[in-house]
């Protein structure tokens, strides 16, 4: 580890207990979270852009939709997807101990079978699910964000996400950045984060 990434990882934000416990209970249980660099800008996102009605796809254990959640106003409205039936039941939960209930829902359901159900406009869409269904929920995405509304997709960097990123970069639907200072060798995350405006 360089100094200067050193330097750059002492400024990472902190967390608070509840986040601090659910990255130790991720850490052990081997379950992939955004972490609090990544969560505190997706706080950031969603403040920035006063987005009222969000939409995650992948909730895990909830780490990152409790940091979608915290940068929702009063009427903010906000909706997570997760096919695995125990994860969504701890992301509940997870929600619920944040104070997050009232306003953010947990929907257990494979991507591709809720989408097609689902009606916008959503302000702000989170990408985080298996790479696989990246491609097919791309459409959805565009369908159901309002012009002007934006996309944040997690795992750029992977390989299983070529398809994707190129998709994004040649459809005139999306103006995206992806953000190489999360790719390898120059973050702690490492795994690519990529921004696209809905045209
Ligand atoms: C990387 S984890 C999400 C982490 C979470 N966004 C966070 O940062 O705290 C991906 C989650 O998406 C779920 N998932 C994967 N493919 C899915 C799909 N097609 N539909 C719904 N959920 C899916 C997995 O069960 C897993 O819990």
């Amino acid at each position: 580890v360089s100094e200067l990434e050193s330097y750059f990882r002492g400024l990472a934000p902190g967390s608070d207990p509840l986040l601090a416990g659910l990255q130790q209970e991720a850490a052990v249980q081997g379950i992939p979270i955004v972490g609090p660099l990544v969560g505190r800008l997706l706080q950031m996102l969603v403040q920035a852009t006063q987005a009222r009605a969000v939409l995650e796809l992948g909730a895990a254990i909830g780490y990152s939709t409790i940091c979608l959640g915290r940068g929702l106003g009063p009427a903010g409205r906000l909706l997570t997807l997760e096919r695995d039936p125990v994860l969504a039941q701890r992301a509940g939960d997870n929600l619920a101990r944040a104070g997050l209930a009232g306003s953010c829902q947990v929907r257990q359901g494979q991507a591709a079978e809720v989408l097609p159900g689902l009606e916008g406009p959503y302000d702000l869409a989170f990408l985080d699910i298996d790479k696989a269904g990246y491609l097919p929920a791309l459409g959805h995405c565009g369908r159901l964000l309002r012009p002007g509304g934006l996309l944040v997709v997690d795992n750029t960097s992977f390989s299983g996400s070529q398809d994707f990123n190129q998709a994004l970069r040649e459809d005139p639907a999306w103006l995206e950045a992806q953000l190489l200072c999360f790719l390898p060798g120059h973050s702690p995350e490492r795994d690519g984060l990529a921004l696209a405006v809905r045209a």
